[in-house]
């Protein structure tokens, strides 16, 4: 299997989903137009609104209202991608500038919340209170995730768990909402729904832990962000944890100290540092183990090519370079 005959599997609702996402993102605002078309168009995987469809198809889901999930969950991941890039000072983003850098801050945060209060206009269209129960816990859950992160910031004393739960807050969330949101418009048993609820969180899990080893190790021209913006930021990634806790005291200081003060000078001392620990493996090795338990998640869903796919999925977070 690859990622091409994911999408082909779910080719005539992705259609409907991409429609959905044109229509629904119009305004009589001109700006937001711009900057919705701008970033919406720019491509990005839309693993998400996948992850959703495929779980609806997996569980014989016959409605349509999947169509509308999907939106909205790209929707509202696309209003945090607004929102991260202006905390991040990112530049870089689907290989293009970013909407911060080319429309300035102001433009991004007030489009971001354009798009999560378009998500919730829809998914009171949608009107089953379990999806607008699930939804508004997730939103709010990544907004604590940053905000947990932006205290861990400069701080070199972040500990594994606290990574951890901000990595499971900021992102994990919403591919746990995404797959869950398949059992649930199916209603399909509790147990299923839990089962897909768990696949989510830990591919989400996955996918984030490879973001952060993707930040010191991939090429940005591949990953179409710049790498180092976490270095550059002072954040405590799990690569920067463990060559701290491993390394040699001088290793140790020199990650602590990049941490501290942020910026790119310190960045071959930290990757000299991550390279002798074998910490980039270290957190491969993490998401691997947090794949496994996604696709053991998936024992119970009864088998079809659907489901075969949310496994490829899983594996896909892990191996993926972009
Ligand atoms: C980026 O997510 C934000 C993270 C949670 C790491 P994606 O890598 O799914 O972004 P796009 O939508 O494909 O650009
Ligand atoms: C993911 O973290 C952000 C959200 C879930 C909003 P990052 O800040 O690492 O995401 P990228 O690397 O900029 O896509
Ligand atoms: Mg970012
Ligand atoms: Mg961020
Ligand atoms: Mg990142």
């Amino acid at each position: 299997m690859n990622i091409e005959e994911i999408y082909s599997l779910i080719a005539a609702d992705m259609d409907k989903v991409n429609a959905c996402i044109q229509s629904r993102l119009q305004s009589e605002v001109v700006l937001i137009n711009q900057i919705g078309a701008y970033i919406i168009n720019s491509g990005g995987k839309r693993l998400r609104p996948v992850i959703h469809l495929l779980a609806a198809r997996a569980l014989d889901y016959q409605g349509s209202q999947h169509i509308d999930l999907a939106t909205i969950i790209e929707f509202i991941h696309t209003a945090t991608l607004l929102h991260d890039d202006v905390v991040d000072s990112s530049e870089l983003r689907r290989g293009q500038e970013t909407a911060n850098h080319l429309f300035g801050n102001e433009a991004s945060v007030l489009v971001g919340d354009f798009l999560y209060s378009r998500a919730f206009e829809m998914m009171v269209d949608v009107n089953r209170m379990p999806v607008m129960d699930i939804m508004a816990h997730a939103t709010n859950t990544i907004a604590e995730g940053e905000v947990q992160q932006l205290l861990n910031v400069h701080d070199a004393d972040t500990t594994e768990a606290r990574y951890l739960e901000v990595i499971h807050n900021k992102t994990a969330k919403l591919f746990e909402s995404a797959s869950q949101l398949g059992a649930v418009i199916a209603e399909r048993s509790k147990t299923e729904e839990q089962a897909m609820k768990a696949y989510g969180m830990h591919l989400g899990c996955a996918f984030q832990l490879i973001d952060d080893v993707l930040d010191y190790s991939a090429s940005s021209e591949e990953l179409g962000k710049n790498v180092g913006d976490d270095l550059a930021e002072g954040k405590p990634t799990m690569p920067l944890i463990y060559a701290m806790r491993n390394g040699t005291t001088e290793e140790a200081a020199v990650v602590r100290h990049a941490i501290e003060k942020g910026g790119l000078e310190q960045i071959e001392g930290v990757c000299a540092a991550i390279e002798s620990t074998g910490a980039i493996d270290y957190t491969a090795q993490c998401a691997r183990v947090e794949a496994d338990k996604a696709i053991e998640a998936l024992n119970i869903i009864p088998a079809s090519k659907y489901k075969d796919a949310l496994s490829f999925l899983a594996e896909f977070s892990v191996n993926r370079s972009y």
